[in-house]
This record gives structure tokens, C-alpha cells and sequence, in this order.
């Protein structure tokens, strides 16, 4: 596992940006797996700012992602396709043929899970899969206790994540009760994983990844041993010197 620390959100989502930039030059048609929340965004801010630059074009990758909550249609404010087609897509000219999102209003879940491992597998795996960190320590909604074997699935969110996610957003929408995401198995088989972590919310769950022993309370902590693991935090989480 290698750590890099940035000093600012800005500096965080440049360096994540290098790397993607680094993966698209060597393959332009990579398979990537992406986040939501509010950790990625200068990431997707600092892709958009380089094709507009015309320093980079993504149009030839494909693109799958992380999770969503499940139960609502695409165009709903809380949805995450919603996020990353504002966020990403759209403003870095992404045609919808490269995409294959999580269909959380999929009328069978349980179908919709299977295609979805197929559609990853069929485009040849994950290139890179790029992480967030719950407070929880969850990866994608891999809440705390899941199993690690498992792949696409629904979850029954944690309460914590909850909590969160209905504090984020100031109460305007009910949280739902349950996601759908990738699971472990799906995101330990990416080729390369980068994980980003920012906000002192997030100590606890960085300090039991930095401990560097798997525990099923720390989903996070799945990741170790991961061959090409890369994580690029916020200077804030560094650990106090010994
Ligand atoms: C949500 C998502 C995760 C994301 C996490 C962190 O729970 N399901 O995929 O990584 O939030 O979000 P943030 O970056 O806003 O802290």
C-alpha cells in the first residue's frame, strides 16, 4: 500500500487526476469504477478543466460505478447517476455509450446485480477501480460486517450512513433504506485500486486501514494486500509521528 498525503482537497483531486490521466494515456480505453460523495469532486473538476484544456479525452474509456441507492430513478436529486452525469459525464463529454451505471430502480435488483457483474466482466474487468471512505470505513456500500465474498448486491444501509448521508442533505430527502453496490469481491479483482480519503471524520476508519490488519468491522481494511493499492489522503489523517 502506497500512501500519499496532500496537503489540500485541491492538491488531492490534481494528484488523482495525474493518475487517471496516466492510466487513459497507456489505454485510452480503460474500465474504470467511480465515487460519489463530496471526495471526488475536485477530481472530476481537475478531469473536466483537462479536456477542456484538450489535455486529455476521455470519451473512449468506459465507466461503471461504485453504487447508488436503490429505489430511485435515475434523475432523482439523491441519485448518483444523477451526480456523476453532472459532475463528470456530461461537463467532460463522456458519450452515455461508455457508461454502464447501477440501475437502482432496476424492477428486479437481484437480475439487475447479475448484469451488472457480466457487463464489468464482458468489458474485460476493472482497470482501475477509485474508492471513497464512509465514516464507517465502508468502501462503495460495503457497510461494516459484509462479506468480503461478495459481488454486485443490495445492502440495508447502515444506520451511521444514514445518519450522514440525511446531514449532508439537510433533511430535503428521505434517505433510502438500502443501496445497491459493487461488492468487495468486485472491487478486489480491479487491476489497480486508488483509494481517496479526506475529512478528520474519516480517522477512525484511516487509522484501522494504517494498522494494516483486515478486519470485517473496517470494510476499508478489506483492500490490504491489494497488489496495486494506491491511497491519496488528506495531510489531516496523517497519524502522529511514534
Ligand atoms: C457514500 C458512498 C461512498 C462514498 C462515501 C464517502 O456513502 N456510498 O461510495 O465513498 O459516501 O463520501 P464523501 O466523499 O462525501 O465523504
Amino acid at each position: 500500500m502506497k500512501i500519499t498525503w496532500c496537503e489540500n482537497p485541491a492538491a488531492l483531486g490534481a494528484l488523482a487526476a495525474d493518475r487517471v490521466c496516466d492510466l487513459l494515456a497507456k489505454r485510452p480505453e480503460a474500465v474504470l469504477a467511480l465515487p460519489t460523495g463530496h471526495t471526488p469532486l475536485g477530481l472530476y473538476a481537475e478531469l473536466v478543466r483537462r479536456v477542456d484544456a484538450g489535455q486529455v479525452r476521455m470519451d473512449r474509456a468506459r465507466y461503471f460505478n461504485l453504487d447508488d441507492y436503490l429505489g430511485l430513478t435515475d434523475d432523482h436529486p439523491l441519485s448518483y447517476a444523477r451526480f456523476l452525469r453532472r459532475n463528470l459525464f456530461v461537463p467532460a463529454r463522456i458519450p452515455d455509450s461508455q457508461v454502464r451505471l447501477l440501475q437502482g430502480h432496476a424492477a428486479d435488483p437481484q437480475r439487475e446485480c447479475a448484469e451488472y457483474d457480466a457487463a464489468i466482466a464482458h468489458a474485460g474487468g476493472l482497470d482501475l477501480a477509485i474508492l471513497g471512505l464512509g465514516v464507517n470505513g465502508h468502501i462503495a456500500f460495503n457497510e461494516p460486517g459484509a462479506s468480503w465474498l461478495w459481488r454486485t448486491h443490495v445492502v440495508t444501509l447502515d444506520a451511521q450512513t444514514r445518519a450522514t448521508h440525511r446531514e449532508q442533505n439537510g433533511g430535503a430527502h428521505e434517505i433510502p433504506e438500502q443501496g445497491i453496490t459493487m461488492g468487495v469481491a468486485t472491487i478486489r479483482e480491479a487491476r489497480r485500486v486508488l483509494l481517496l480519503a479526506s475529512g478528520k471524520a474519516k480517522q477512525a476508519a484511516f487509522d484501522a486501514l494504517v494498522r494494516g490488519l483486515p478486519d470485517p468491522r473496517w470494510p476499508v481494511t478489506s483492500l490490504l494486500g491489494h497488489p496495486q493499492l494506491q491511497v491519496m489522503a488528506d495531510a489531516a489523517l496523517r497519524p502522529p509521528p511514534a
